[in-house]
């Protein structure tokens, strides 16, 4: 099966982003994604409400995609779904939808793994941006998950460390919580954080072996932290808000990129990737690139748009997938745990 052109349709529905995207082998001609602002007011998402929501985007996010990139339905080839990990309620919606268009249209289906679609969204053809060579390292960092992956070829991934308790994404999103910021906080203690000092207050690092991280007791000494300085003031965290967050960016960015270096001294692998919502931040971005002068690394980061959740990238696994006609049948079920 070789046509000459493969237009994937990649439907992404895990947590609280229902999204769908269109790929031409294997460049995106469109990538709707409708956010669930309705987690906002609880602080977090709530998996009823997340299921609820994407039964009521997935039709108008498919069919706007489509319309976007300029194709019509039949001319698809096949359709690629996440499977999982992530919520059941949510991960039910896509599947389902995903299962019953591709039997309507006659055509593949594909299951992918969510993990595997944040590092292989570095695949997705672009012109400005180079794609790593095998081997290399991948450090997914999203609000689920927080793993450094050896990646040998696009589907011979091994986990080589995980956090043992909290994503890096709920240390940013917890914290950003107590400092009483709004769901999901990770971007906002980034943005304060560029103009705060980064080493105003000092953070425990949390002492873990190997190559796995542990981030709930960063956010317990957060919580300790700031009930003692209110106590004493009030309005601490008015007046320190921007040095709250740069310290806390900076413990965190600190943890990451040592176990990177970790990591990279014992595979002896010096291509580094980073995936996943928690990639998007800019003191990732820049401390990685800093690795390229100090310790000799080759760094790659996805386009802004491809690091949060998004099908794009459900889409580009698709396409590899189908090229190896890798197909799932019609029984195939949402798994909210999957290993690689
Ligand atoms: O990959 P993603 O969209 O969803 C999951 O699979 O979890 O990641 C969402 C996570 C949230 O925890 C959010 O706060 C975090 O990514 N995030 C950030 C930034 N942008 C998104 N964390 C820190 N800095 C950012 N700029
Ligand atoms: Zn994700």
């Amino acid at each position: 099966m070789n046509p000459q052109k493969i237009y994937i349709l990649g439907i992404e529905s895990s947590c609280d982003d229902t999204s769908a995207a269109i790929l031409c082998n294997g460049k995106v001609l469109s990538n709707v994604v409708a956010s669930q602002k309705i987690h906002e007011q609880y602080g977090g998402v709530v998996p009823e409400l997340a299921s609820r929501a994407h039964q009521q985007n997935i039709v108008p996010v498919i069919d706007q995609a489509i319309k976007q990139a300029g194709i019509n339905k039949k001319d698809l080839s096949a359709i690629a779904f996440t499977q999982g990990p992530g919520l059941m309620g949510s991960l039910l919606v896509g599947t389902s939808f995903a299962k019953s268009l591709a039997l309507a249209l006659d055509i593949p289906l594909i299951d992918v793994n969510h993990m595997q679609a944040h590092i292989l969204a570095h695949f997705i053809e672009e012109d400005d941006f180079d794609k790593p060579e095998f081997p290399f390292l991948a450090m997914t960092i999203s609000g689920g998950h927080t793993q450094i992956v050896k990646v040998t070829d696009h589907f011979d991934m091994e986990v080589i460390g995980e956090t043992i308790d909290d994503a890096v994404g709920e240390a940013f999103d917890k914290s950003a919580k107590i400092l009483g910021l709004p769901y999901p906080g990770g971007p906002l203690i980034d943005q304060y954080a560029q103009l705060g000092n980064p080493k105003a207050f000092p953070f425990p690092k949390p002492k873990v072996g190997d190559l796995n991280f542990s981030f709930s007791g960063l956010k317990t000494a957060v919580l300790y932290f700031i009930q003692k300085m209110v106590k004493e003031n009030p309005d601490f965290i008015e007046e320190n808000r921007d040095d709250i967050c740069a310290s806390l960016q900076y413990t965190i960015i600190n943890i990451l990129i040592d176990k990177l270096k970790k990591a990279s001294k014992q595979t002896g692998i010096k291509r580094i990737a980073i995936g996943g919502g928690v990639s998007a931040n800019s003191g990732i971005r820049k401390a990685l690139k800093e690795g390229e002068h100090k310790y000799g690394w080759e760094t790659f980061v996805p386009k802004f748009e491809y690091t949060t959740d998004n099908a794009a990238m459900i889409g580009i696994v698709g396409h590899l997938k189908f090229l190896k006609e890798d197909f799932t049948d019609m029984n195939v079920v949402a798994k909210a745990r999957i290993k690689f």
